[in-house]
């Protein structure tokens, strides 16, 4: 058998409904509808980013007005105590998203905590929420868990989907690049949108909709659970030969495929779910699914293809990501620049906001 080549998977977006030429330039984008995505910035970003959003958002900028933010605020819900985490990780997101294709000539990538609409229009929201309602949102709730705050639930965690609202309505985005995990979020966002727009007796907020990647989330190496940045069981975009080779090396396969003749279970098998998200061989990967099942082909060598195809997707992304960190000046001119336009496009928001609450004195 010999070894393919790997290109990257073109991950197609699950709904286009306005898709028009993916190739038109920005100054004909005609669609009223507004994307807004944002990540915390908490890490570096990995492979799960990669075929979860970032691929779509590559493609869809070509299409649409695109925001995306640096979710610094919001990684501090957290990490109040231990906001280096946060800090340090700013350019690392920036670096990730321009390493992957996303253009700051097609999209606006501003840094939360320098849009000061964001945290004022989280202000207001907060009036319009109660506390029962933020502890029912699904989310929260088993982030709650699964952090172990016991009785110290920070009140900016508790509160983060409503800032969430503040930086979904801002820009006035309809459309929400999210993986399902975030839907409570957008249910939360149009209960406040429509709050809002019933104290000002006028739509002055847009309700807006998921867009969900048709990719489910990728697994972590070890199977356990999503691919993670705080988990430590994640392929960053940034990851070395080395790592790569001992991430795929580590990776679940099927346990009871103790030899090479025996015959192995691909579903649930970590390599071969990577296979299918990476390889755009699909015919390929179909065949060593059946030859994997029958027995015959040994997880070194699975692993083995995973390994030179992922490095393949990676490397370039990881040789560009290094020259841009080599120039920092220019990362934050790029995202300075994109801020000071989110500035200018949340005003209206804000002051239509204040002025519903009959805040407009001056
Ligand atoms: N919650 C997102 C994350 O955990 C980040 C985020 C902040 C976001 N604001 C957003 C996502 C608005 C979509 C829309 O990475």
């Amino acid at each position: 058998m010999t070894l393919i080549t790997c290109t990257k998977n073109k991950t197609q977006p699950q709904h286009l409904a306005q898709s028009s030429n993916l190739d038109s330039p920005p100054s004909s984008i005609q669609s009223q509808e507004k994307i807004l995505t944002g990540d915390r910035a908490t890490g570096a970003l990995h492979l799960g980013h990669y075929v979860g959003s970032l691929q779509q958002r590559v493609q869809l900028q070509h299409q649409y007005q695109q925001t995306i933010l640096v979710a610094d605020m919001q990684g501090l819900t957290d990490n109040g105590h231990n906001p280096g985490k946060v800090s340090s990780n700013i350019l690392n997101v920036v670096a990730d998203y321009l390493a992957v294709g996303i253009d700051p000539n097609l999209t606006t990538i501003c840094l939360q905590s320098a849009v000061p609409a964001l945290a004022e229009l989280s202000m207001y929201y907060a009036n319009l929420v109660s506390i029962s309602r933020l502890e029912r949102n699904p989310t929260v709730k088993s982030e709650i868990q699964s952090k172990a705050f016991g009785r110290s639930i920070p009140a900016g965690f508790l509160t983060y989907p409503i800032s969430q609202a503040a930086d979904i309505t801002a820009f006035g985005a309809t459309l929400i690049p999210v993986g399902d995990d975030q839907l409570p979020m957008i249910e939360q966002t149009n209960e406040i949108v429509r709050k809002v727009n019933g104290i000002a007796g006028t739509p002055i907020l847009r309700e807006c909709k998921p867009l969900l990647s048709h990719v489910s989330r990728l697994p972590s190496t070890d199977g356990k659970s999503k691919m993670s940045k705080s988990m430590g069981n994640a392929i960053l975009l940034s990851a070395s030969d080395k790592d790569i080779r001992q991430a795929v090396r580590a990776m679940y396969t099927d346990p009871n495929h103790l030899r090479v003749e025996d015959p192995g279970q691909v579903e649930g098998n970590v390599v071969f779910t990577y296979l299918d998200a990476f390889c755009t061989d699909k015919a390929y990967v179909e065949a060593l699914k059946t030859q994997y099942r029958a027995g015959g082909l040994g997880d070194g060598k699975t692993k083995a293809i995973l390994e030179s195809c992922l490095q393949e997707v990676i490397r370039p992304i990881r040789d560009r990501r290094e020259e841009l960190m080599a120039d920092k000046a220019q990362l934050v001119a790029i995202l300075k620049a994109g801020t000071e336009k989110a500035r200018d496009d949340s005003s209206d928001v804000l002051n239509n906001v204040k002025s519903a609450f009959g805040l407009n004195l001056f």
